[in-house]
């Protein structure tokens, strides 16, 4: 399955996520995900493991154009010149030409976003970008940063899961023609918390799937993009396997009943460095 973003680049609905995946364990992951169907891969400059993520895309056999490879700007190297800088860095550690999608990672002052912006601008006009976004943005950022982007982002990446569902910022991106992407759409270091979910267990035992793939499906069938992180080669397999099934709209009510906002990263209004 697959979106078309507003500037018409297609992007994988789900992808690969590279978050704590270090070293080997990110180059096994990301070499299992190719070889199983996965198109789709989120890494990040902060994660220290692009190195690892090019090289598992250089030893594979899917060619470069259809593959989208996602990396993020990371907050200290925020600034007009510096971002240029750090996607040249970022290509160079991932042994790419472009990558599909680069991406704020966390808002800064509305001064500094907006200098970044400019730079991811003219990054995308100069092809080191397929597509360009932001991630952890609220609606404020977003509204502050159209006063003087010339190009509209095309993604905003921010923590969505069963507990986080972000209507209002959905609808509001959507509105602005920008794809919400879900990160820790497992709930993260949480994922425990996902498991015991009583709601959700009924859901998979009557589906014949297993939870994950129950939460997974809930944000597909929104139209989010999804991008769980597995180095866990049965998982990574079972994460992709939710495309022979759908939630009735009785189950995805019940799912939308656990919406209680309850974030496990933190708020960008606090992330400032
Ligand atoms: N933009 C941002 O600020 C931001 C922040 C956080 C994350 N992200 C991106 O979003 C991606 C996803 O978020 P995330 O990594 O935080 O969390 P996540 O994908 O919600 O959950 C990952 C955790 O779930 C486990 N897991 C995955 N599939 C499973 C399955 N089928 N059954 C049981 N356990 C399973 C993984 O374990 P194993 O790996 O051990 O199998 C890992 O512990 C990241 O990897 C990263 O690429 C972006």
């Amino acid at each position: 399955m697959e979106h078309i973003l507003n500037n018409g680049v297609t992007i994988p609905a789900e992808g690969l996520g590279t978050f704590r995946a270090k070293d080997n364990e990110a180059y096994e992951a990301v070499v299992h995900a190719l070889e199983n169907g996965y198109r789709h891969i989120d890494t990040a400059a902060i994660y220290g493991n692009e190195e690892q993520v090019g090289k598992a895309i250089k030893d594979s056999d899917v060619p470069r154009e259809a593959l989208f490879v996602t990396t993020k700007l990371w907050v200290d190297d925020q600034g007009y010149l510096k971002t240029k800088k750090a996607l040249h860095k970022s290509l160079e550690r991932l042994g790419l030409e472009y990558v599909d999608l680069f991406l704020i990672h966390w808002p800064q002052s509305y001064e500094l976003t907006r200098d970044s912006w400019q730079a991811m601008e003219e990054l995308y006009l100069d092809g080191f970008t397929r597509a360009i976004g932001v991630s952890n943005f609220n609606i404020h950022h977003l509204e502050h940063l159209f006063e003087t982007a010339e190009i509209i982002p095309q993604v905003n990446q921010v923590e969505t899961n069963v507990q986080v569902q972000n209507y209002k910022l959905q609808e509001f991106c959507m509105k602005n023609g920008i794809f919400l992407e879900a990160y820790a759409p497992l709930m993260s270091h949480q994922i425990k918390d996902l498991l015991s979910m009583d709601d959700l267990k009924k859901i998979a035992k009557k589906k014949k799937k297993t939870i994950p793939q129950i939460a997974l499906r809930f944000l597909l069938q929104r139209d989010i993009i999804i991008i769980p992180k597995s180095v866990t080669p049965k998982r990574i397999d079972e994460n992709m396997d939710i495309y022979d099934f759908e939630l009735t709209d009785e189950e995805m009510a019940s799912i939308y009943k656990l919406n209680n906002g309850k974030k496990l990263f933190p708020d960008p209004d606090n992330f400032l460095i």
